[in-house]
Protein backbone atom coordinates (compact mmCIF):
# COMPACT_ATOMS: atom_id res chain seq x y z
CA UNK A 1 0.00 0.00 0.00
CA UNK A 2 1.57 3.53 -0.91
CA UNK A 3 1.37 5.93 1.56
CA UNK A 4 -1.92 7.68 2.64
CA UNK A 5 -2.32 11.14 1.55
CA UNK A 6 -3.98 13.58 4.43
CA UNK A 7 -6.19 16.24 2.77
CA UNK A 8 -7.27 19.24 5.28
CA UNK A 9 -10.31 21.34 4.44
CA UNK A 10 -10.60 24.58 5.94
CA UNK A 11 -12.89 25.89 3.44
CA UNK A 12 -14.82 29.05 4.82
CA UNK A 13 -13.16 29.19 8.35
CA UNK A 14 -11.53 32.49 9.16
CA UNK A 15 -7.88 31.88 10.61
CA UNK A 16 -6.40 34.40 12.73
CA UNK A 17 -2.40 33.89 12.39
CA UNK A 18 0.33 36.27 14.54
CA UNK A 19 3.38 36.70 13.54
CA UNK A 20 2.59 35.56 10.28
CA UNK A 21 4.99 37.81 8.04
CA UNK A 22 7.59 34.94 8.19
CA UNK A 23 8.85 32.35 9.49
CA UNK A 24 6.19 29.60 10.93
CA UNK A 25 3.72 32.07 10.87
CA UNK A 26 3.81 32.58 7.09
CA UNK A 27 4.42 28.69 6.10
CA UNK A 28 1.25 27.93 8.42
CA UNK A 29 -1.04 30.59 6.76
CA UNK A 30 0.18 28.89 3.33
CA UNK A 31 -1.01 25.98 4.94
CA UNK A 32 -4.63 26.92 6.28
CA UNK A 33 -4.98 29.14 2.61
CA UNK A 34 -4.48 25.44 0.13
CA UNK A 35 -6.72 24.10 2.88
CA UNK A 36 -9.58 26.81 1.74
CA UNK A 37 -9.15 29.25 4.99
CA UNK A 38 -10.14 32.53 4.97
CA UNK A 39 -6.92 34.29 6.28
CA UNK A 40 -6.38 37.23 8.73
CA UNK A 41 -2.47 37.79 8.61
CA UNK A 42 -1.22 39.67 11.88
CA UNK A 43 2.27 41.13 12.13
CA UNK A 44 4.41 44.28 13.54
CA UNK A 45 6.34 43.99 10.29
CA UNK A 46 3.84 45.81 7.90
CA UNK A 47 6.22 44.84 4.70
CA UNK A 48 6.66 41.39 4.97
CA UNK A 49 2.94 40.43 6.00
CA UNK A 50 1.52 42.51 2.85
CA UNK A 51 3.69 41.11 0.53
CA UNK A 52 2.26 37.70 2.22
CA UNK A 53 -1.20 38.70 1.68
CA UNK A 54 -0.82 39.81 -1.73
CA UNK A 55 0.73 36.71 -2.69
CA UNK A 56 -1.96 34.83 -1.24
CA UNK A 57 -4.88 36.45 -2.63
CA UNK A 58 -3.53 36.26 -6.18
CA UNK A 59 -3.05 32.44 -5.65
CA UNK A 60 -6.03 31.91 -3.85
CA UNK A 61 -8.72 33.66 -5.27
CA UNK A 62 -11.44 32.14 -3.62
CA UNK A 63 -10.80 33.08 -0.23
CA UNK A 64 -10.50 36.37 1.47
CA UNK A 65 -6.98 37.56 3.09
CA UNK A 66 -5.99 40.89 4.98
CA UNK A 67 -3.26 41.91 6.52
CA UNK A 68 -3.06 43.54 9.92
CA UNK A 69 -0.11 45.75 11.56
CA UNK A 70 -0.27 44.65 15.25
CA UNK A 71 2.11 44.46 18.02
CA UNK A 72 0.57 41.54 19.87
CA UNK A 73 2.08 42.60 23.19
CA UNK A 74 0.13 46.68 22.96
CA UNK A 75 -3.43 46.15 24.36
CA UNK A 76 -4.54 48.94 21.83
CA UNK A 77 -3.09 47.40 18.60
CA UNK A 78 -4.74 43.89 20.15
CA UNK A 79 -8.41 45.74 20.11
CA UNK A 80 -7.91 46.65 16.87
CA UNK A 81 -7.04 43.90 14.96
CA UNK A 82 -10.29 42.22 16.60
CA UNK A 83 -12.23 44.80 15.62
CA UNK A 84 -11.42 45.00 11.92
CA UNK A 85 -11.13 40.65 12.12
CA UNK A 86 -14.79 41.33 13.36
CA UNK A 87 -15.88 44.04 10.95
CA UNK A 88 -13.99 41.87 8.37
CA UNK A 89 -15.67 38.46 8.95
CA UNK A 90 -17.90 38.63 11.55
CA UNK A 91 -16.00 35.77 13.38
CA UNK A 92 -12.83 34.01 13.84
CA UNK A 93 -12.76 30.23 14.44
CA UNK A 94 -9.13 29.62 14.60
CA UNK A 95 -6.34 31.30 15.99
CA UNK A 96 -2.78 30.39 16.05
CA UNK A 97 -1.30 32.52 18.90
CA UNK A 98 2.28 32.34 16.91
CA UNK A 99 4.45 35.73 17.27
CA UNK A 100 7.23 35.69 19.50
CA UNK A 101 10.61 36.44 20.00
CA UNK A 102 14.04 35.46 21.52
CA UNK A 103 17.51 36.81 22.55
CA UNK A 104 20.62 34.82 23.32
CA UNK A 105 23.15 34.98 26.15
CA UNK A 106 23.69 34.25 29.60
CA UNK A 107 21.47 34.92 32.29
CA UNK A 108 24.29 37.08 34.12
CA UNK A 109 24.58 39.74 30.82
CA UNK A 110 21.00 40.02 30.65
CA UNK A 111 19.33 43.20 31.60
CA UNK A 112 15.96 43.74 33.04
CA UNK A 113 15.04 45.27 29.40
CA UNK A 114 16.20 42.51 27.70
CA UNK A 115 13.78 40.46 30.05
CA UNK A 116 11.27 42.60 29.71
CA UNK A 117 11.48 41.96 25.66
CA UNK A 118 10.96 38.47 25.89
CA UNK A 119 8.24 38.05 28.58
CA UNK A 120 6.63 41.21 27.00
CA UNK A 121 6.20 39.62 23.60
CA UNK A 122 5.85 35.87 24.17
CA UNK A 123 3.75 36.43 27.95
CA UNK A 124 1.84 39.17 27.81
CA UNK A 125 1.29 39.04 23.96
CA UNK A 126 0.41 35.17 23.76
CA UNK A 127 -1.96 36.09 26.87
CA UNK A 128 -3.30 39.28 25.44
CA UNK A 129 -4.08 37.72 21.65
CA UNK A 130 -5.77 34.49 23.17
CA UNK A 131 -7.42 36.62 25.95
CA UNK A 132 -9.15 39.15 23.18
CA UNK A 133 -9.82 36.92 20.05
CA UNK A 134 -11.21 34.32 22.77
CA UNK A 135 -14.15 36.85 24.32
CA UNK A 136 -15.32 36.79 20.51
CA UNK A 137 -15.34 33.16 20.23
CA UNK A 138 -16.98 33.11 23.85
CA UNK A 139 -19.74 34.96 22.75
CA UNK A 140 -20.48 32.80 19.57
CA UNK A 141 -19.50 29.72 21.83
CA UNK A 142 -17.40 28.35 19.88
CA UNK A 143 -13.63 28.50 18.97
CA UNK A 144 -10.53 26.70 18.49
CA UNK A 145 -6.79 28.31 19.81
CA UNK A 146 -3.17 27.26 19.28
CA UNK A 147 -0.63 28.77 21.53
CA UNK A 148 2.77 27.95 20.27
CA UNK A 149 4.96 27.63 23.01
CA UNK A 150 8.68 25.32 22.30
CA UNK A 151 10.15 22.57 23.43
CA UNK A 152 12.52 25.22 25.21
CA UNK A 153 9.40 25.54 27.92
CA UNK A 154 10.34 21.71 28.90
CA UNK A 155 13.78 21.78 29.03
CA UNK A 156 16.91 24.21 29.48
CA UNK A 157 18.88 24.16 26.58
CA UNK A 158 23.05 23.44 27.27
CA UNK A 159 24.93 26.05 24.53
CA UNK A 160 21.79 27.98 23.38
CA UNK A 161 21.66 30.42 26.75
CA UNK A 162 18.04 31.12 25.60
CA UNK A 163 17.32 31.10 28.94
CA UNK A 164 14.85 33.51 29.47
CA UNK A 165 13.22 32.44 26.02
CA UNK A 166 12.52 29.16 28.41
CA UNK A 167 11.00 31.31 30.91
CA UNK A 168 8.58 32.81 28.55
CA UNK A 169 7.42 29.59 26.86
CA UNK A 170 7.09 28.03 30.41
CA UNK A 171 4.58 30.29 30.98
CA UNK A 172 2.66 29.63 27.48
CA UNK A 173 2.28 26.28 28.74
CA UNK A 174 0.38 27.34 31.83
CA UNK A 175 -1.46 30.00 29.95
CA UNK A 176 -2.57 27.19 27.80
CA UNK A 177 -3.83 24.88 30.69
CA UNK A 178 -5.24 27.41 32.56
CA UNK A 179 -7.47 29.01 29.10
CA UNK A 180 -8.24 25.04 28.30
CA UNK A 181 -9.89 24.06 31.81
CA UNK A 182 -11.90 27.17 32.10
CA UNK A 183 -13.01 27.78 28.63
CA UNK A 184 -14.18 24.24 27.53
CA UNK A 185 -17.46 25.14 28.83
CA UNK A 186 -17.70 27.45 26.08
CA UNK A 187 -16.82 25.20 23.77
CA UNK A 188 -13.46 27.02 22.78
CA UNK A 189 -10.81 25.06 22.88
CA UNK A 190 -7.31 25.83 23.97
CA UNK A 191 -4.23 23.86 23.30
CA UNK A 192 -0.11 24.25 22.33
CA UNK A 193 2.32 23.19 20.06
CA UNK A 194 6.15 23.02 21.55
CA UNK A 195 8.35 22.64 17.79
CA UNK A 196 11.80 21.83 18.24
CA UNK A 197 14.24 24.17 16.43
CA UNK A 198 13.31 24.97 12.82
CA UNK A 199 14.03 26.93 10.40
CA UNK A 200 10.86 27.50 8.31
CA UNK A 201 12.14 31.10 6.50
CA UNK A 202 11.80 30.45 2.88
CA UNK A 203 12.29 26.72 2.63
CA UNK A 204 8.14 25.47 2.49
CA UNK A 205 9.33 21.98 1.88
CA UNK A 206 11.89 22.25 4.92
CA UNK A 207 10.17 21.02 8.66
CA UNK A 208 8.58 24.40 8.63
CA UNK A 209 5.90 22.21 7.20
CA UNK A 210 6.45 19.50 9.74
CA UNK A 211 4.97 22.17 12.36
CA UNK A 212 2.01 23.54 10.05
CA UNK A 213 1.03 19.73 10.16
CA UNK A 214 1.07 19.67 13.73
CA UNK A 215 -0.92 22.77 14.17
CA UNK A 216 -3.43 21.47 11.54
CA UNK A 217 -3.69 17.92 13.11
CA UNK A 218 -4.90 19.68 16.26
CA UNK A 219 -6.98 21.06 14.64
CA UNK A 220 -8.77 18.01 13.25
CA UNK A 221 -11.51 15.75 15.03
CA UNK A 222 -8.65 13.62 16.39
CA UNK A 223 -6.65 17.32 18.24
CA UNK A 224 -10.29 18.03 19.28
CA UNK A 225 -10.41 15.73 21.58
CA UNK A 226 -7.24 17.17 23.62
CA UNK A 227 -7.32 19.95 25.98
CA UNK A 228 -4.45 22.22 27.24
CA UNK A 229 -1.58 20.22 26.28
CA UNK A 230 1.32 21.23 24.54
CA UNK A 231 2.49 18.72 22.25
CA UNK A 232 6.62 18.33 21.37
N1 LIG B 1 11.95 28.43 14.76
C1 LIG B 1 12.06 27.59 15.78
O1 LIG B 1 12.99 26.78 15.85
C2 LIG B 1 11.00 27.57 16.85
C3 LIG B 1 10.97 26.49 17.71
C4 LIG B 1 9.99 26.47 18.71
C5 LIG B 1 9.07 27.50 18.81
N2 LIG B 1 9.15 28.55 17.95
C6 LIG B 1 8.16 29.62 18.12
O2 LIG B 1 7.47 29.79 16.89
C7 LIG B 1 7.04 31.15 16.76
C8 LIG B 1 7.51 31.67 15.40
O3 LIG B 1 8.90 31.48 15.31
P1 LIG B 1 9.71 31.70 13.95
O4 LIG B 1 10.93 30.86 14.02
O5 LIG B 1 8.80 31.57 12.80
O6 LIG B 1 10.17 33.22 14.16
P2 LIG B 1 10.49 34.35 13.11
O7 LIG B 1 11.32 35.35 13.83
O8 LIG B 1 10.98 33.80 11.83
O9 LIG B 1 9.04 35.00 12.85
C9 LIG B 1 8.32 35.62 13.86
C10 LIG B 1 7.36 36.62 13.27
O10 LIG B 1 6.65 37.23 14.36
C11 LIG B 1 6.66 38.63 14.21
N3 LIG B 1 6.60 39.25 15.54
C12 LIG B 1 7.52 39.19 16.53
N4 LIG B 1 7.12 39.90 17.59
C13 LIG B 1 5.92 40.43 17.26
C14 LIG B 1 5.00 41.27 17.94
N5 LIG B 1 5.26 41.75 19.18
N6 LIG B 1 3.85 41.58 17.34
C15 LIG B 1 3.58 41.13 16.08
N7 LIG B 1 4.42 40.35 15.38
C16 LIG B 1 5.58 40.01 15.96
C17 LIG B 1 7.98 38.94 13.48
O11 LIG B 1 7.93 40.19 12.81
C18 LIG B 1 8.07 37.75 12.52
O12 LIG B 1 7.40 38.01 11.30
C19 LIG B 1 7.64 31.89 17.95
O13 LIG B 1 6.68 32.00 18.98
C20 LIG B 1 8.77 30.98 18.38
O14 LIG B 1 9.10 31.14 19.73
C21 LIG B 1 10.09 28.61 16.96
Amino acid sequence: MGKQKIVYDFTDEVVLITGAGQGIGEVTARAFAKSGAHVILVDWNNETVTKVRDELASNHPGATFIAIKADVSSPEDVNAMVKKSIDTFDRIDILFNNAGVTKRGPIKDFTFEDYRYIMKVNQDGTFLVAHSVGLTMIERQKGRIINNSSMSSFVVNRGRENCIYCISKAAVNMMTKAFAVEWVKYNVIVNAIAPGYDHAGGSYSGTGWRICNLVIEKLSNRGMKLLGGAYV
